[in-house]
């Protein structure tokens, strides 16, 4: 039998390729999909990979993740429960690069090294059954019932190269949009996170700094009057929020299957993209339209969450959000300062507000405002 793995060379999936060889008697396939990890991490796993007696792929696909999940994820204001989505959104762009050679390579099973207590297994799942039904999915990690302690023990008996230590077990996931740093002692809500975790977000900038944004169609594209192609500006964004310290999020998520858990998230560009973009939203649609959204947007978020991203009525929604997006143009400055960033000024060539009607100072005949109120709805 052969088996393509979703491989990103951390402990988990480095394990499996040996439990794919030896207890399912498989050939391995790997694909690290980079998703904006770092060059370094790449070839590592890569290496790593082929040392293991895998054949392996590295594909590109930092461009499509940007521009058709980022961005639909910036339009819908994405998040749940205060969590931007960053491992979520990039989970079945990964499951589908692995169907696609799974179908090359022509094998007969989908692996993934996912838990069996974690969000990260539907979402694989959902895109491999939905892409590939034909296919078996094999699930080691949860199929075998493993503990990290076991997986780490199991690696040091077939000589699997382990990036982590008993003493800094934390699991680490790390795409464009964010980057999550969870198990260890953050598994206990009341240990405060120790700041080593954390690696965007150390604060290096002491002075406030503003930073223009400029958005079109609900999608930024450019910072500081520089137009930047999606990667670029995102990566951008995160170096600019990050050493202000902007985008820490630390907080208790309910996760698919009804566990809570505590979650430790970087994600500087969101933070601040999101907040622009809600603010230019603001300016430039209706009353109606913002509130109406908003039930979109949660509905939108909580599918793709739930790893729903090949859900039909995720693209329904799309189509909505989209055409609410076409008027979402114009500029928004922000401050970033010690960890906050602040909205300073928006403008847009198709806002709706009015001076005149807002204005404490104009002299305007009060008795008008009857009209405006009829207009509303
Ligand atoms: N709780 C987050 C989510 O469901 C993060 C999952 C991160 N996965 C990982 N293997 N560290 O999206």
């Amino acid at each position: 039998m052969k088996a393509v793995l979703a491989y990103s060379g951390g402990l988990d999936t480095s394990v499996c390729i040996k439990l794919l060889q030896e207890k399912y008697s498989c050939k391995v396939v790997t694909v690290t999909v980079d998703v904006g990890i770092s060059k370094d991490e790449l070839k590592e796993a890569g290496d790593k990979a082929k040392k293991l007696g895998a054949k392996h792929y590295t594909i590109d696909a930092r461009e499509e993740f940007a521009r058709d999940y980022i961005f639909r994820a910036i339009k819908a204001n994405a998040s749940y429960e205060g969590y931007p989505l960053s491992t979520a959104l990039a989970r079945p762009l990964i499951a589908s690069k692995v169907v696609d050679v799974a179908r090359k390579e022509k094998a007969d099973a989908l692996a993934h090294g996912c838990t069996g207590k974690g969000n990260d297994q539907f979402r694989f799942e959902a895109v491999y059954r939905s892409k590939a039904p034909e296919m078996k999915i094999i699930a080691p990690i949860r199929e075998l019932n493993l503990t990290r302690k076991e997986s780490i023990a199991y690696a040091r008996k077939k000589n699997v190269p382990i990036p982590v230590d008993l003493n800094k077990p934390f699991s680490i996931d790390e795409n464009l949009w964010g980057r999550n740093i969870e198990g260890g002692i953050l598994e206990n809500p009341s240990t405060p996170t120790p700041e080593e975790v954390y690696e965007w977000t150390k604060i290096k900038a002491h002075e406030p700094e503003i930073v223009e944004v400029e958005f079109k169609s609900g999608v930024p594209v450019a910072i500081n009057g520089k137009k930047l192609n999606p990667v670029e500006l995102i990566v951008k964004m995160n170096e600019l929020a990050g050493k202000h310290g902007v985008g820490r999020i630390d907080i208790i998520e309910d996760r698919i299957l009804g566990i809570k858990a505590r979650e430790n998230y970087e994600c500087p560009a969101a933070a601040a993209l999101l907040a622009a973009h809600k603010q230019l939203e603001q300016l430039v649609l209706t009353r109606s339209e913002l509130k109406f959204k908003e039930s979109v947007d949660a509905a939108w978020s909580e599918l793709v969450y739930k790893g729903l991203w090949t859900e039909p009525l995720r693209e329904d929604l799309d189509a909505f959000i989209d055409k609410t997006q076409e008027r979402v143009t114009g500029r928004v400055k922000l401050k970033l300062h010690s960890k906050s960033c602040s909205i300073i000024t928006r403008e847009s060539p198709y806002s709706l507000y009015s001076r005149e009607a807002a204005s404490f100072d104009e002299k305007a005949d009060q008795r008008s405002m009857r009209g405006l109120k009829r207009n509303e709805t």
